[in-house]
């Protein structure tokens, strides 16, 4: 069976939500998986998983988790940038170091992760490299502008570094969750409204409601599995819900930029409005 060759896997964010229960699939099928958090005491405790500290808003912690679960695993066959957390705010009104510390957890940390895996996992008769973007890099969340971009910007990563690779054994695969129900909304650090503040309460409302009503997150680590175990992996899989994950992207394809901005005011009951688009 093809998946008996992907045995080792590095898996981020596994204490809760999608990294859980990826966790959880990917060991009952026999894959020893090392999962990180920055706080070990809340990863599982179960056989063939192997847990792993690691903050990856700090490049030293990287470098340390990613150096005991290596010398314990002897090299990854399969890599899957998971963790990530959003910080919800008016765009000018996020204070620098906040944005560079979502591009750093949500874009920094997954390519460092990339660059130490890569080198061994190179040289395996097959590898993969998955990487869990959103929706949100195609369909933008008001009010969380560096969570969106950085997630954008994983995206081109993958589809630049599959490109690059396409003549090695190792695939990459780009996951694009719609909203799933997580603790993702609880835990996203929310700053004080400055401006707009009906607007931001609106969206956040939008946003927990969604969240509250989306499919679980086993969906998302069955769509890892099934990539997992496939030689030929879809190159992007959009995961969740029938409306955001199919009909959505679908919709938009040949829309102006304007109408789908038009769309995205009225989906996220965006108040006022001083200039019609
Ligand atoms: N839920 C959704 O609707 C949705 C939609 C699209 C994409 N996603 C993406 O899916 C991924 C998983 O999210 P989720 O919904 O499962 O959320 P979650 O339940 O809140 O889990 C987030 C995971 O990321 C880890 N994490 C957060 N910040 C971290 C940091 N600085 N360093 C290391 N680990 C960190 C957390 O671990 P510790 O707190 O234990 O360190 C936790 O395991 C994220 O990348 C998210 O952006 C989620």
């Amino acid at each position: 069976m093809e998946s008996e060759r992907l045995q080792t896997v590095l898996l981020t964010g596994a204490s809760s939500g999608i990294g859980l229960e990826i966790a959880r699939l990917l060991v009952s099928h026999g894959c020893e998986v090392w999962g990180t958090s920055r706080d070990p005491a809340r990863l599982p405790e179960v056989p063939r998983f192997h847990p792993v500290r690691m903050d990856l808003a700090d490049d030293a912690s990287i470098r340390e988790g990613f150096a005991q679960a290596q010398r314990e695993s002897g090299g990854f066959d399969a890599l899957i940038n998971n963790a990530g957390a959003a910080v919800f705010g008016p765009t000018a009104s996020v204070s620098a170091e906040l944005t560079r510390e979502q591009f750093q957890v949500l874009l920094h940390g997954p390519l460092n992760l990339v660059r130490l895996a890569l080198p061994t996992m190179r040289l395996r008769p097959r590898g993969i490299i998955i990487n869990i973007s959103s929706l949100a890099g195609a369909f933008p969340i008001p009010y969380m502008a560096a969570y969106s971009a950085a997630k954008a910007a994983l995206s081109t990563y993958s589809q630049c570094l599959r490109l690059e690779l396409a003549n090695s054994s190792v695939r990459v695969v780009d996951v694009q969750p719609a909203d799933i129900n997580t603790a993702f909304h609880t835990a996203t650090k929310r700053v004080a409204p400055a401006e707009d503040s009906a607007s931001q309460e609106a969206v956040w409302e939008v946003q927990r409601s969604n969240m509250a009503a989306a499919p679980p997150p086993q969906c998302v680590a069955e769509a890892v599995w099934r990539a997992i175990k496939s030689p030929n992996p879809p190159p992007v899989i959009k995961v969740g819900g029938f409306f955001q994950a199919k009909f959505g992207p679908w919709a938009v394809r040949f829309m102006p930029v304007r109408w789908v901005d038009r769309f995205l005011r009225g989906y996220y009951k965006i108040q006022g409005g001083s200039h019609e688009s």
